[in-house]
């Protein structure tokens, strides 16, 4: 099943480049029908467009609320012929104006190990705690704020001498991988997601074939 993507960013869009170039390369079966930035100016928008990729600007400071911003994206959305949606390093929290519209087909990479550090600059707050271990999460999108359920992680280990800048490169490096090998198994037709058995539980995902967790970069590349 070609997956047709319509892939959100608020900025660099490297991970929107790791997608393009999967799908030029004949790696990922995909086609990205359209880049929305809420940023004008998104270097990201000219990576699109270098693409010959369709692209869109919706700022959020042109919408009253949330709400009527998510209106906005999926009326783009749906025009453009997405039917998968990757957050890719775009920085609004979406609600379920969007997520009402692309049922389980929101997809968002994250730059820690989830639930750890949610939020804004996650590596910060990995280097701010002092764990030796972090890493780069790929999961389904929910209401919350990076809480939706688990599709992938890969970990990296946090050096005695990284910065934020050296953590979030190699972190990065990790998440292009991780999100090409997620959006790779939805193509090939290999994600499940089991219901809640109570509402007291939550989805459980699975991707079928492949495992859920890459494995610790031990490198320091
Ligand atoms: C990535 O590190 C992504 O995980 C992060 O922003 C960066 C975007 O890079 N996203 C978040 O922090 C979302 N909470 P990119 O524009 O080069 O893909």
């Amino acid at each position: 099943m070609t997956l047709d993507l319509g892939v959100l960013i608020s900025g660099r869009g490297s991970n929107l480049q790791a997608i393009l170039d999967a799908i030029a390369a004949g790696t990922l079966d995909a086609r990205v029908r359209l880049v929305i930035s809420n940023r004008p100016g998104a270097p990201g928008l000219l990576r699109a467009q270098e693409a010959g990729v369709p692209t869109a600007v919706i700022n959020h400071k042109d919408h009253a609320d949330r709400a009527s911003f998510d209106a906005a994206l999926v009326d783009a959305l749906r025009q453009g012929g997405a039917s998968w949606v990757v957050l890719a390093g775009f920085m609004r929290i979406v609600t379920n104006v969007l997520l009402d519209a692309f049922p389980g087909r929101v997809v968002n990479v994250h730059p820690s190990l989830l639930p750890a550090f949610p939020g804004v600059s996650a590596q910060a707050q990995a280097l701010a705690h002092g764990v030796r271990i972090t890493g780069c999460t790929v999961h389904l999108v929910d209401p919350g704020t990076d809480t939706g359920p688990i599709l992938a992680q890969a970990a990296v280990p946090v050096l005695p001498d990284d910065t934020e800048e050296r953590l979030s490169a190699r972190i990065l490096a990790r998440e292009h991988e991780l999100l090409l090998h997620v959006l790779a198994a939805i193509a090939a037709g290999n994600l499940r997601v089991h219901p809640p058995a109570s509402p007291a539980t939550r989805s459980r995902v699975e991707l079928l074939g492949v495992p859920g967790a890459l494995g610790v970069e031990t490198t320091n590349d």
